[in-house]
């Protein structure tokens, strides 16, 4: 299959201009100017942006967590991922504590090689490090393609792991050419802050945000810089949210670490106030929305370079699995359906509204993702060479965000009535036509695993 695409604005993390795409097979095989290639198909770009597929490196896909499994599967996921200009995710394998890599490796193709719409990768999260663990960690990175651990240092009893089993993880990840991630929020202080408020019979929502002050996010986040420091290891922060742990990251670049930061879209466009609502469950996620200072001080760390990621987090659950904790904050699975209006938002509320560049877009939604995690140039560019991974996108076309037409596996939506401008109009998955016309036409088994390298952003 060959695809023509005509007179778009091309725009890279580093590029922005007027050309013509062509793509052979899955790849980018020629861009310039008046191309006069033949091709199976032609497509008219003029007034639209071409940008590269974007790249969301934090999502939850059919995940066990809190007594229930997100509601999106891999299929339902990455489809809904497709729709919104999402062209690959990387998702967590979940190591049962006991139990090997390579068994929760297994379970985890089984749910998704024959399922994926859209491709996918996986970090490999260790819950329970011994030097059998420490073995397999290895064998990930050198013959299966998973060069990213993510660790928890909260989920006290379920995901936590300790920070002797913390430092010891860095040093195996280092050596062999790895990186580390981490939910980095101080698992004791909150866990005690949350049987507290359950004993004082505070059950609502709002004591989920009220159970993890920004102090628990900000120690945690400088706990995880230090020992990053003190092994030489690489690491990343996931959905970081606040001021505090933002500033403790600072610090820590003045002694010239590789630590890199993800932000989400929810904590630059949402805040805690509506956990006083009396459907606040909707919102319910770890660590929580913040202040509204928070968000400022989210976007000016993207422009200083701080912050070089925005994923989503997205892990959905349905109404109905929120409504396990009707009755106390502590029982409601944690997460948000996001998955598919990152790229959207993005545009809207970051490029629209003057907060960051349309290359700094690109560079957060897509080419940093791929950079850090060892996909890139085949992900997360428009080059020649490159996978035709590719989203044409109208800059000024309005619409309303609503449960009633997006395509995530959940009956709400957190965003519901937000006015958007800038709608993904065509994406292509590797030179397949994947979204045309609002419809996907890519099925599962269509998206495949990404073998991911080494980091091309760490020496
Ligand atoms: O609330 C969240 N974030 N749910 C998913 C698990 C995690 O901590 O990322
Ligand atoms: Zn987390
Ligand atoms: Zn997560």
């Amino acid at each position: 299959m060959s695809v023509l695409i005509k007179n778009g604005r091309v725009v890279t993390a580093s590029e922005d201009y007027i050309a013509d795409v062509y793509v052979e097979g899955e790849k980018i095989v020629a861009i310039g100017k008046e191309l006069n290639y033949s091709s199976d198909k032609r497509i008219d770009a003029t007034g639209k942006l071409i940008f590269p597929g974007g790249i969301d490196p934090h999502v939850h896909l059919d995940m066990p967590f809190m007594g229930a499994y997100s509601s999106d599967d891999y299929e339902t996921g990455t489809r809904a991922a497709l729709h919104g200009g999402t062209t690959s995710v990387i998702e967590f394998i979940l190591q049962t504590q006991g139990d090997t890599l390579h068994n929760a490796l297994k379970e985890w193709q089984n749910k998704s090689l024959h399922k994926a719409v859209g491709d996918f990768s996986y970090h490999m999260a260790v819950t329970d490090f011994n030097d059998d663990v420490s073995r397999e960690v290895v064998q990930m990175i050198e013959e299966e393609g998973i060069t990213s651990f993510k660790t928890f240092m909260a989920y006290k009893g379920a995901l936590m792991i300790d920070d002797g089993q913390m430092v010891q993880l860095m040093k195996v990840v280092k050596k062999h050419g790895g990186l580390v991630t981490v939910h980095a929020t101080n698992g004791d202080m909150i866990d005690s802050l949350v049987r507290k408020n359950i004993a004082e019979g505070n059950t609502k929502p709002i004591y989920h945000y009220l159970s993890q002050p920004e102090v628990t996010e900000a120690e945690a986040s400088g706990r995880f810089t230090d020992m990053l420091h003190y092994t030489g290891c690489p690491g990343y922060i996931v959905h970081m949210t606040c001021e505090g742990a933002l500033n403790a990251v600072r610090k820590a670049t003045m002694r010239n670490q590789k630590v890199f930061i993800e932000t989400c879209s929810q904590y630059l466009m949402l805040d805690a106030s509506l956990y006083e609502r009396e459907d606040g469950a909707k919102w319910v996620m770890s660590p929580p929305l913040r202040e509204k200072k928070d968000q400022e001080v989210l976007w000016a760390g993207i422009n200083q370079g701080l912050i070089q990621v925005v994923g989503t987090d997205h892990c959905p659950f349905t109404l109905d699995q929120k409504a396990m904790g009707k009755d106390n904050f502590a029982k409601i699975p944690n997460g948000h359906p996001a998955i598919e209006h990152r790229i959207e938002f993005m545009y809207s509320e970051g490029v629209r509204k003057g907060k960051i560049s349309l290359n700094k877009f690109v560079e957060v939604t897509s080419t940093n993702a791929s950079k850090i995690f060892g996909m890139y140039p085949r992900k997360g560019t428009i080059a020649i060479g490159s996978d035709a991974d590719l989203v044409i996108f109208d800059p000024n076309k309005e619409h309303t965000i609503s449960v009633d037409t997006h395509h995530m596996n959940c009956d709400y939506s957190g965003y519901e009535g937000w006015e958007v401008t800038g709608k993904t109009e065509i994406v292509l998955l590797r030179g397949m036509v994947a979204i045309e016309n609002g419809e996907c036409h890519l099925k599962a088994g269509d998206g495949k695993f990404i073998k991911r390298g080494k980091s091309s952003m760490v020496i």
